[in-house]
């Protein structure tokens, strides 16, 4: 059976990506450093079953543990969805060092130890999907984003360059650009005071983004079938970034 590994898998994308890939048939591990147990409920309703793995990203030592806890509860890894992230908003001359290096620790830190972490379980397994989830943020630029949009820019990067490398072990590197979606995080920062309605405004398809609206792309890369597709960020945002 195919192991499926998602980061931040507690709330919002990360927990309808757990529960869509159970329902898809995948063993699903849920890592985060939340409480899993909701998306453990939403999984089982799936008709599968959560190894829940308390899981901070930042931390070499606890994402090589999880890493672990993994490969000897379910035997392998093949998919790692880097889906944990932070988005404050956060004017740019306000920024600080330190606001600056916690937003690149979880949104870059964390998907490059993940990924090394996994990668000998992907190259032992003969093949292997890694998917970012980055953001529209990268085509668009909005304001009191910038170190948000820099660390995704950043994931960009690392999709690309790392695709280049893991190609010939059948391993694919791909990243997922969701606009922006209604999660419990985003309702009480992005997409508060209007700000899922002005979004919405710009859209091709008008109405506001859900978690779900991503399932489909990302059982898509994460499919077997998709070898040929590497290096690539897929877009998903109703059209309000065209490119
Ligand atoms: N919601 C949106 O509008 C939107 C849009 C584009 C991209 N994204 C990206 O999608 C991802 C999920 O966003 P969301 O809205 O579901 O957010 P969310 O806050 O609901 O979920 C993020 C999860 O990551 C976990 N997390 C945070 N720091 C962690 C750490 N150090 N170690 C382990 N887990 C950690 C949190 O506990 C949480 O469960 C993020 O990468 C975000 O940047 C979200």
């Amino acid at each position: 059976m195919t192991v499926a590994v998602v980061s931040g898998a507690a709330s919002g994308l990360g927990q309808a990506f757990a529960a869509a890939l159970a329902g898809a048939g995948y063993r699903v591990a849920g890592l985060d450093v939340a409480d899993l147990g909701e998306t453990g409920a939403l999984v089982e309703a799936e008709g599968g079953e959560l190894l829940r793995v308390e899981c901070d990203v930042r931390d070499q030592e606890s994402v090589d543990a999880a890493v672990d806890e993994v490969v000897t509860e379910y035997g392998a890894l093949h998919v790692l969805v880097n889906n944990a992230g932070v988005y404050p908003q956060l004017p740019f001359e306000e920024t600080t060092l330190a606001d600056w290096q916690r937003i690149m620790r979880v949104n870059l830190d964390g998907p490059f130890l993940l990924t090394r972490a996994a990668l000998p379980h992907l190259r032992a397994a003969g093949w292997g999907r890694i998917v970012n989830i980055v953001s529209a943020v990268v085509f668009l630029g909005p304001p009191e984003l910038v170190a948000y949009t820099t660390s995704k820019a950043g994931l960009v990067g690392f999709t690309r360059a790392l695709a280049t490398e893991l190609g010939p072990a059948n391993i694919t590197v791909n990243a997922i650009a969701p606009g922006l979606t209604r999660t419990a995080t985003s309702a009480r920062t992005t997409g508060a005071d209007g700000g899922f309605e002005r979004v919405r405004d710009l859209q091709c398809v008008p109405r506001i983004e859900e978690p779900r609206d991503l399932v489909s792309t990302l059982l898509y890369v994460c499919d077997r079938g998709s070898g040929f597709l590497t290096g690539q960020t897929i877009n998903v945002d109703g059209g309000s970034a065209k490119h």
